[in-house]
């Protein structure tokens, strides 16, 4: 059984999706970098076992992420999950678990990386809009994408009910992703190509809600 280890600093909905989900893996762990993430009280919740590990009680970011690294083998995870992780992470530990970790963003991705994804939505006026769940690579959102949940925006949205109607997408999308990852239909290989049922994924799956 593949071990999770869920990496977050907020709320923790998506966190919440994944424990209901009764995924085939197991969540053996969630690391905070906050003490009052409201996540922390959902895994209590599930008994799930928690770390918190404050970056602002490390010298540089290196530093904090060796302590999560070294707390991630400890449980002796084969998956890093990201959900709402609000922190950048460093070269060297993005390296150690290639292939082995996972995040989602609010946007389709390649669209909008980085911050403020529903504003940039509106300002330009799209279509559609929704989110990804990607592998982490060194460069910030740019890994594969794996699952996609898209959305069209109506003419009444603003940031709250476009945040409001993502995050419903992403809990559908997110187990689904990590699902797949603990039951092996999706694969990341040696060589880093992702297979999908066993033949290399060019697109994310997507999930339509219009
Ligand atoms: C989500 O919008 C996710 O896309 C982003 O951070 C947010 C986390 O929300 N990476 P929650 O803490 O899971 O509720």
């Amino acid at each position: 059984m593949i071990k999770i280890a869920v990496l977050v600093s907020g709320s923790g909905s998506n966190l919440q999706a994944l424990i209901d989900a009764n995924l085939s893996g197991q969540i053996v762990g969630v690391i905070s970098n906050k003490p009052d993430a409201f996540a922390l009280k959902r895994a209590k919740n599930a008994d799930i076992q928690t770390a918190i590990i404050e970056h602002k009680q490390y010298p540089d970011r290196e530093a904090f992420d060796d302590v999560m690294h070294q707390q991630l083998l400890d449980w002796n995870v084969d998956l890093v999950v990201l959900a709402g992780f609000m922190r950048i992470l460093s070269a060297k530990f993005v390296k150690a678990w290639e292939g082995k970790m996972v995040n989602i963003h609010p946007s389709l991705l390649p669209n909008y990386k980085g911050m403020h994804t529903h504003q940039r939505v509106l300002n330009t006026g799209d279509v559609l809009h929704g989110c990804t769940v990607h592998y982490v690579t060194a460069e910030l959102d740019a890994g594969q994408a794996l699952t996609q949940g898209v959305l069209r925006v109506n003419k009444h949205d603003d940031v709250v009910s476009l945040a409001e109607r993502v995050h419903v997408l992403e809990h559908m999308i997110y187990p689904q992703a990590v699902e797949w990852i603990c039951n092996g239909t999706i694969q990341h290989t040696e060589n880093g190509q992702i297979l999908f049922k066993g033949l290399p994924l060019s697109e994310p799956i997507q999930f339509c809600k219009f």
